[in-house]
């Protein structure tokens, strides 16, 4: 965990209000009342708010940052929060049938903590099950251009705000490829959103089925003992 990344989300966790929505045309076919539904970056929760007011109980919001999730249980007092600083969900493979992730990657600015946290939300999806991100796409302004080029972090799409937190715009290949890798994409909307500042951004949703993988049984292969009073077996011409 960043912990000066985190110090950022929960200093602001009283004032700012996000607003990536949620596609219910898109998503509703896809769960039932007893689907197990992850809000993962579930910010002050009002994802997992609009989820259980459209009556799927089993819905569980997860923030890293504290001070969100004081403010999630004081806003929504009969939901599920929880607070996690660890990498680690407590949760056993495959326990999920859907995972949102929405304006989250753009608080992780690093490819290998994104791939950490990735492993892991995709270890609780179940086979078939949903993962259903929004997030923000690079943009080619000025404003933008200005702040990704006056950055020395890596890759293209990362910088800073004046107020001290590093964000991150991605690039849709990046996230098809590698964000969505085993998963077989079924939703893909690019569209405008306002940010937490009250800028312009193009942002995208993609929501992708976990593809189905057996579990690989190793094979063990056969011992051969070698005894040295008996010459190696000779394999016959
Ligand atoms: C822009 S807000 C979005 C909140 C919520 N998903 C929404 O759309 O309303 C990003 C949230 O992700 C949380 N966050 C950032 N990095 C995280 C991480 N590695 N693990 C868990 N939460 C994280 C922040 O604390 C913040 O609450």
């Amino acid at each position: 965990m960043n912990l000066e990344q985190t110090a950022y989300w929960d200093k602001v966790a009283d004032t700012k209000e996000f607003n990536h929505q949620i596609d219910w045309e898109f998503l509703n076919p896809h769960l039932n009342r007893e689907s197990t539904i992850l809000d993962y970056g579930c910010g002050y929760g009002r994802l997992t708010k609009i989820i259980a007011d459209k009556g799927f109980a089993k819905v569980t919001g997860i923030d890293n940052s504290s001070e969100m999730i004081k403010r999630a249980k004081k806003e929504f007092p009969n939901l599920n929060f929880h607070h996690q600083s660890e990498s680690v969900l407590d949760y056993s493979d495959q326990h999920f049938d859907l995972v949102l992730l929405f304006a989250v990657l753009t608080c992780i600015p690093m490819d290998k903590d994104q791939d950490e946290l990735l492993r892991e939300l995709k270890r609780v999806i179940k086979p078939n099950g949903l993962f259903y991100i929004s997030d923000f796409l690079v943009n080619s302004d000025q404003r933008n251009t200005n702040r990704y080029e006056s950055t020395s972090y890596e890759p293209y799409g990362v910088f800073e705000l004046p107020e001290g937190v590093i964000l991150r715009h991605h690039t849709l290949e990046y996230l098809k490829s590698v964000v969505f890798a085993d998963f077989e994409i079924l939703y893909e909307n690019i569209y405008e959103v306002t940010t937490m500042n009250g800028n312009k951004s193009s942002a995208v949703q993609l929501a992708g089925k976990k593809r189905y993988t057996r579990k690989r049984i190793p094979i063990k292969k056969p011992t051969v003992n070698y005894c040295p009073t008996r010459p190696w077996p000779q394999s016959s011409p």
